[in-house]
C-alpha cells in the first residue's frame, strides 16, 4: 500500500485544501510533517502557529492519527498508529496500477548485428529493462523494441571482407539463385573480428571503400546473393544478442526489428513526406529540414537519403517511428541512448511531427551518461581496449570469485554468477541515468554498502530465517518497537516508489529504495531476534509478519532490477 498517498489523500480530503506532506528523516516526532499552517497563514488572516493548532486538532480526529504535535514556525507532525500501519503491511508488495494506464513502445537494447556489444550497451539493457518491468507493475502495456542495426553500411563491410576472403563463393554474383544450396559456414567466434577488421582495411583502401558503398546500395535494393549471405550471420548475431540477453537477465523482446524490418516501410513515409514536399535537395542527398526560427542551437537538417542515394540511420528511425504506429499504436515512445545521440533524436522527434507521423510531445529520450574507469576517462579492459560487454561481466564473475575465495566460502558458480550480475546491474541502475559514473569492477562487489551483493545478502538472510522458522499462526500486533515500525513505514513507501519512479523516469529510485529498505531490514535484525529462545511467541510471530513483510517488498524490488536471489551467499 502507498502510505504516503492514503494519508496525503486523507489530510486534503478533512482539510478541503492541498497540504504538502513532507517524510521527516528523523521520526521521533512524527511519521509525516507539513507546512501548512505557515503557507495559508496570510490568506486565513491568523499567525501560524494559532493555525497549527486548529489544523493539527482537525487531523487528530483522522482514524488513522495517533497524535499530532506543532513544532518551530508552525510546522506539524502527525503519527499513524500502530495499529494501522501493522494492517497495512498485509498486503505490502501489492502495487495499484495506474489510473491512467498507457501503451508505451520502448527502445533499448538496440545491438548491432555482428559487432560486439559494448559497454555503451549496457546501461541501454539493463535501464530499459527495469523501467519496462515497472511500467508493467503499473498496469502500462509495454512494447520492447531492439531496434538492430542491421542494414547500414557495417552490413556492407562485412560482406565486402568476406568476399575479399572468399571471392569465389557464388553470393557475390548479380545472377544468384537464392535456392543455390552454398557449402559455406561462418564461424560465430570470428564474425566480431570482421567489421573492425574490415573498417580499418577501408580507411587504407579507397577501392575497398567504394566497393563497400556499392555493396550497400545493391544490398538496400535487394541483390539475392548479399542477402543470402546476410541471412546467414544475422542469424549467429542474433543468436549472441540472446545469449546477451539472458546473461544479463533481462526480458526477450517483444521485437527483434531494426533498420532493415523499418526500411520496408519508407516507401509508404516517402509518400507522406512528398505529399507535403517536405524533402529537398541538397548537394546530391534528400534531406528533411528540421530547423525553427526559435533555435539557437545548430540544428543541421535530417538526412532522408545520403549523397549516394542509400537509406540512412535517420531515414530508417523515422520509418520504424511509422512502423510502430501501425503495430501498437502507442500514446508513447522512450528512446534509451547513449546521450551522444540526443541530437539525433531531437531531429527525428521534429521530422515526425512536422510531417504528421507522430506528434513531438509523446516522445521521449531518455539520453544516458558514460561509464568510466577510474581516470574519469571512458572505461577500457586492462589492455587499452575499448571494453566488450562481455570482458564487463568476466571482471566483476572475477571480482566476486576472488572475494569468495578470500571469504574462505564455497559458493557454486550459478551463485558466483547472480551476485557479479547484481553487483553489475545494481551499480548500474544506483546512478541517475543523466550522468556518468564511474565504474570499478572490485567495489562493485563488496558484500557491504550500496553494492547488488549487499542486497542478496539482505534477502538471502530473510528468506533463511523465514525458511527455518516454525509456523507462528495469526501473528497479532502487541506494541512495535522503533526498529519494527520504522521498516513497516519504509516497507508502506514501495508503491510510491515505484510510481514515482516511472513518472520520473527515474529507475535509480528503485535502487536506492532497496538500499534503504535493506537498512532498515539489517537495523531490525539485530535489535530484534525472532529465533532465539529466549524470545517470547507473541513477539516472534510479531517479528516473523514483519520480517515475511519485508522479504516479500524487496523480493519485489529485486525483480524490478532483473536480479536473482541466491539460495545461499
Ligand atoms: N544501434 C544503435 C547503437 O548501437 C542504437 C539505436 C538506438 N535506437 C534507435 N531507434 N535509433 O548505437
Amino acid at each position: 500500500m502507498n502510505l504516503y498517498k492514503h494519508v496525503s489523500e486523507a489530510i486534503n480530503d478533512k482539510l478541503g485544501f492541498a497540504a504538502k506532506l513532507e517524510v521527516p528523516r528523523n521520526r521521533d516526532f512524527g511519521d509525516f510533517s507539513t507546512n501548512a499552517a505557515m503557507v495559508m497563514a496570510k490568506s486565513a488572516g491568523k499567525n501560524p502557529r494559532e493555525l497549527a493548532t486548529e489544523i493539527a486538532s482537525k487531523l487528530a480526529e483522522l482514524p488513522f492519527v495517533s497524535d499530532t504535535s506543532i513544532a518551530g514556525p508552525g510546522f506539524i507532525n502527525i503519527k499513524i498508529k500502530d495499529e494501522f500501519i501493522w494492517n497495512a503491511a498485509e498486503n505490502a508488495a501489492q502495487v495499484e496500477p495506474s489510473s491512467k494506464p498507457q501503451t508505451i513502445d520502448l527502445d533499448y537494447g538496440a545491438y548491432n548485428v555482428a559487432k560486439s556489444l559494448h559497454i555503451g550497451h549496457l546501461r541501454t539493457s539493463i535501464v530499459g529493462d527495469t523501467f519496462n518491468r515497472i511500467a508493467k507493475l503499473l498496469g502500462h502495456r509495454t512494447y520492447s523494441w531492439n531496434h538492430m542495426g542491421d542494414w547500414g553500411k557495417p552490413m556492407a563491410l562485412i560482406i565486402a571482407w568476406i568476399e575479399r576472403m572468399h571471392p569465389e563463393l557464388p553470393y557475390f554474383r548479380d545472377d544468384f539463385d537464392p535456392k543455390t544450396p552454398v557449402d559455406f559456414e561462418i564461424d560465430p567466434a570470428e564474425l566480431n573480428t570482421y567489421y573492425p577488421a574490415a573498417s580499418k582495411y577501408a580507411k587504407e583502401n579507397p577501392e575497398f571503400q567504394s566497393h563497400a558503398q556499392e555493396i550497400k546500395a545493391r544490398f538496400q535494393d535487394g541483390h539475392t546473393g548479399y542477402f543470402a549471405l546476410y541471412e546467414k550471420f544475422l542469424a549467429i548475431s542474433l543468436d549472441m544478442m540472446r545469449d546477451t540477453v539472458n546473461r544479463l537477465n533481462i526480458l526477450p523482446f517483444d521485437y527483434d526489428l531494426g533498420e532493415r524490418n523499418a526500411a520496408k516501410y519508407l516507401p509508404a513515409v516517402e509518400e507522406i513526406l512528398r505529399k507535403q514536399n517536405l524533402i529537398q535537395e541538397s548537394d546530391g542527398a534528400q534531406i528533411i529540414v528540421v530547423r525553427k526560427d526559435s533555435d539557437n542551437a545548430p540544428m543541421p537538417p535530417y538526412m532522408w537519403t545520403d549523397s549516394r542515394g542509400a537509406d540512412t540511420y535517420d531515414s530508417t528511425d523515422l520509418a520504424a517511428v511509422y512502423c510502430r504506429k501501425l503495430t501498437d499504436n502507442p500514446d508513447k515512445i522512450i528512446y534509451f541512448t547513449d546521450m551522444r545521440q540526443s541530437l539525433h533524436f531531437e531531429q527525428l522527434f521534429r521530422a515526425a511531427d512536422i510531417s504528421g507521423i507522430f506528434d513531438y510531445a509523446n516522445f521521449e529520450h531518455i539520453g544516458y551518461g558514460t561509464i568510466n574507469g577510474a581516470d574519469g576517462r571512458p572505461f577500457k579492459t586492462r589492455d587499452g581496449n575499448a571494453a566488450g560487454l562481455d570482458d564487463i561481466i568476466d571482471a566483476v564473475n572475477a571480482a566476486v570469485a576472488a572475494r569468495v575465495r578470500d571469504a574462505e566460502k564455497s559458493l557454486d558458480q550459478a551463485t558466483v554468477d547472480m551476485i557479479a550480475l547484481a553487483a553489475l546491474k545494481f551499480n548500474d541502475l544506483l546512478h541517475d541515468v543523466r550522468s556518468d559514473y564511474v565504474f570499478d569492477p572490485t567495489a562493485v562487489t563488496s558484500f557491504e554498502g550500496r553494492t547488488g551483493p549487499y542486497i542478496l545478502y539482505t534477502a538471502v538472510r530473510l528468506n533463511s530465517v523465514l525458511k527455518r522458522a516454525p509456523d507462528a499462526g495469526t501473528a497479532q500486533m502487541s506494541i512495535l518497537s522503533p526498529d519494527e515500525r520504522n521498516l513497516l513505514i519504509g516497507i508502506l513507501d514501495f508503491e510510491r516508489t515505484v510510481h514515482s519512479a516511472f513518472e520520473n523516469r527515474a529507475t535509480d529510485m528503485v535502487a536506492n529504495y532497496a538500499y534503504d529498505l535493506c537498512q532498515l531490514i539489517n537495523t531490525f535484525y539485530h535489535n530484534c531476534p525472532i529465533l532465539r529462545d529466549d524470545v517470547s511467541p507473541q513477539d516472534r510471530a510479531q517479528r516473523l509478519y514483519i520480517a515475511r513483510a519485508a522479504r516479500d517488498t524487496l523480493a519485489r524490488a529485486i525483480d524490478l532490477m532483473g536480479l536473482r536471489i541466491p539460495e545461499e551467499m
